[in-house]
């Protein structure tokens, strides 16, 4: 211990941030080990780096922008849908999908405390968010005689009470063997001046880093292993906090079989220019997500000849791959992108501060930058009625109240 310690102040004061062991010495034993280990496995280099990165605004300057290509479900015919149907469920029936839900997230907007897959957005039968998600998967095992494998990614914080909420709702009647958990990674969270925040017990303020972090957690937790072993070709990949999710659908993975291409996406048409929604585009001719936080008014703005928005195509984070693209996306490093955020943490005086404004950096990796290394990736575009229904926020805009809404809508409730 005295040589790990040794080892971690040296490299604390290379990078300035001896202040990182300011409440070492309070510390029961093994919190002292663990922080330690962290400072001896956090990449201080790329920190740095990450920290420099705040200090310029995303540009897509030097990349060539420009709009997407999608194809509209509403629109197929009736033989092209009963041909993607075929070929999809054909898949499912042979066991050759799995479903990944992201629930890595913090959930901070919404408010409330425990992981947000656990909250009961206050439908007749007060089914929890993880319940609704899993009615698809019961749906689909009853149709197609199979339990799709279901992988939920969490994080640090929010693991043990993700699992303990299943055991304690016996898994909402799907297949104990059938759900398996993973961890996302996590990176420190900076304060304007690049030092890094410390939590309230004095540990080093860690969060998770994006979900684009998925690929290396599938790979370093065994999972992309584990989908292969069971003969997994294609994996939707979608988010925790749309209630309308539509994670086994045979339209989806039939037209990505049928054109050809190793992934897909589901769009949806803008509601209006400022909707905070990434917006599916190419860059650089690949296919892209430009997020909402860094798109420009103008570019949002920009409408083609028939009035429609040119960067209209919503992204909803309901997204396919096949096996082959993930376990090479495994092997790759996403960029980071910066996040300004509300962060509480303990001062040099050992003082909680809980700031009012946001105050602190945090990196996250986006899963849509992974689409770069894809040559070209269907895009489906969907109702919003039938397959849209966010709970990001506690009131207003894309709240409880109006997921339930649109939920209860679409299933005639
Ligand atoms: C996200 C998308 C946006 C899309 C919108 C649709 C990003 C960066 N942007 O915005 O393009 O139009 O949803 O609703 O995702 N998550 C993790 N780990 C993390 C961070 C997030 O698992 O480290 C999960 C969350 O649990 C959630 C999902 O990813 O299920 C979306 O995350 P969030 O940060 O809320 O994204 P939005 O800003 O809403």
């Amino acid at each position: 211990m005295e040589e790990k310690l040794k080892v971690a102040k040296e490299i604390l004061a290379k990078y300035t941030q001896e202040h990182v062991l300011r409440f070492y010495d309070e510390l029961p034993k093994e919190k002292q080990n663990q922080l330690l280990n962290e400072i001896l496995t956090i990449d201080f280099k790329e920190l740095t780096k990450l920290y420099e990165s705040t200090k310029i605004k995303p540009s897509f300057e030097n990349s060539k922008i420009e709009p997407i290509s999608h194809i509209t479900k509403e629109e197929l015919s009736e033989e092209e849908r009963q041909e993607y149907t075929k070929i999809g469920e054909q898949i499912i029936k042979e066991g050759k999908l799995a479903v990944v839900t992201m629930a890595g997230g913090q959930g901070t907007r919404l408010g409330h405390s425990g992981p947000k897959g656990t909250y009961d957005i206050g439908l007749a039968s007060h089914k929890p968010i993880f319940e609704i998600l899993c009615d698809n998967l019961k749906q689909a095992k009853e149709k197609y005689k199979i339990a799709v494998p279901w992988y939920l990614m969490t994080s640090e914080e929010n693991h043990e009470d993700t699992i303990a909420f299943f055991e304690k709702n016996n898994y909402f009647g799907y297949p104990k063997n059938a759900v398996q958990f993973f961890k996302q990674g996590t990176l420190p969270m900076l304060d304007t001046n690049g030092k890094i925040l410390l939590n309230e017990e004095g540990m080093i303020k860690q969060a998770p880093d994006g979900h684009g972090g998925i690929f290396e957690a599938m790979r370093k937790n065994g999972i992309t292993y584990d989908m292969k072993e069971k003969g997994i070709e294609w994996v939707f990949i979608g988010g925790v906090d749309n209630v309308l999710v539509k994670m086994v659908d045979p339209i989806l993975t039939g037209i990505t079989v049928k054109r050809k291409t190793l992934a897909a996406g589901k769009s949806l048409i803008k509601a209006n220019p400022q909707e905070k929604v990434g917006v599916f585009c190419k860059k650089n001719g690949k296919p892209s997500v430009i997020e909402y936080t860094e798109i420009s008014k103008e570019m949002s703005e920009m409408t083609d000849e028939h009035g429609e928005l040119l960067y209209g195509e919503s992204h909803i984070l309901c997204n396919q791959f096949n096996i082959q693209i993930l376990e090479e996306l495994g092997n790759n490093k996403l960029p980071y992108h910066v996040a300004f955020k509300k962060a509480s943490y303990k001062n040099e005086k050992g003082e909680i501060v809980v700031p009012q404004e946001p105050n602190a950096y945090k990196f996250e990796a986006f899963l849509f930058d992974a689409f770069s290394i894809i040559p070209d990736m269907t895009i489906l575009r969907v109702k919003r009625q039938e397959e849209f229904a966010p709970v990001k926020n506690a009131t207003g805009v894309d709240s409880p109240e109006t997921a339930r809404e649109l939920y209860n809508n679409f299933h005639h409730i």
